[in-house]
């Protein structure tokens, strides 16, 4: 059986940056299953299909052209490493994400990445839907102000103007909205690890984690 990682947690709770590097130093395959959705959200917006339309959403989402190459993001023949990560583009995530036709359209193409020697995935349903026999299971938390602050500069440092409290705003909405959900909402697995980063540096995350799988 090979052994997955799951990583889940909340917007910029730094989940992204400690799953990569959990990842690479035990030379695992790596899933960013947020990117999915924000694939979809951006396929949706490009073809003018609303992003309530479920059947028409989802059609989408089961034939995504969507590859991961060359340390950027693609949708089909395009470079969408930077257009995904728009903050309009995570709102629109998080309204197709919603969405339970879309999240079963793209379940097999996540469980397609499970290879060996293992893979460390990072989402808000890795260890509670998609992989519930995950070996470890890992729910990175922080407070809204901390995770607010992390996406500001993340937006600010790829040359992005960004807002402080409107990101807060942003933020807030989109938790709402992922927690609130029928489908696999937002929520720690029974069997997880909760990791609060507010006042953790990511070495120290990546050092738990990677302790957390080791027992
Ligand atoms: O970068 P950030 O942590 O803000 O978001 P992301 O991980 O890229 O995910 C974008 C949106 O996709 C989230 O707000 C969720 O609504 C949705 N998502 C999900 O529903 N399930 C996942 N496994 C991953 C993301």
């Amino acid at each position: 059986n090979i052994p997955v990682i799951a990583i889940d947690g909340p917007s910029a709770s730094g989940k992204g940056t400690v799953a990569e590097r959990v990842a690479a130093t035990l030379g695992f395959h790596f899933l960013d299953s947020g990117a999915l959705y924000r694939l979809t959200a951006l396929s949706a917006m490009k073809h003018g299909v609303a992003l309530d339309d479920e059947a028409g959403v989802a059609a989408l989402a089961v034939k995504l052209p969507a590859s991961f190459r060359d340390g950027a993001v693609w949708l089909a023949e395009e470079n969408v490493t930077d257009a995904i990560r728009a903050e309009a583009v995570g709102d629109g995530a998080s309204k197709v994400a919603a969405l339970p036709a879309v999240r079963a359209a793209l379940l097999d193409r996540q469980r397609a990445y499970r290879q060996a020697p293992g893979l460390v995935a990072d989402g808000r349903d890795m260890g509670t839907v998609v992989f519930p026999d995950a070996v470890a299971k890992v729910f990175l938390t922080a407070s809204a102000e901390a995770r607010a602050e992390r996406r500001y500069k993340q937006l600010i440092e790829k040359g992005n103007s960004a807002n402080l409290a409107a990101l807060v705003a942003d933020m807030q909405a989109r938790d709402a909205r992922d927690t609130a959900r029928a489908v696999a909402p937002l929520k720690p697995a029974a069997d997880a690890l909760l990791l609060d980063t507010t006042h953790m540096g990511i070495e120290t995350a990546v050092q738990k984690v990677l302790a957390h799988y080791d027992l």
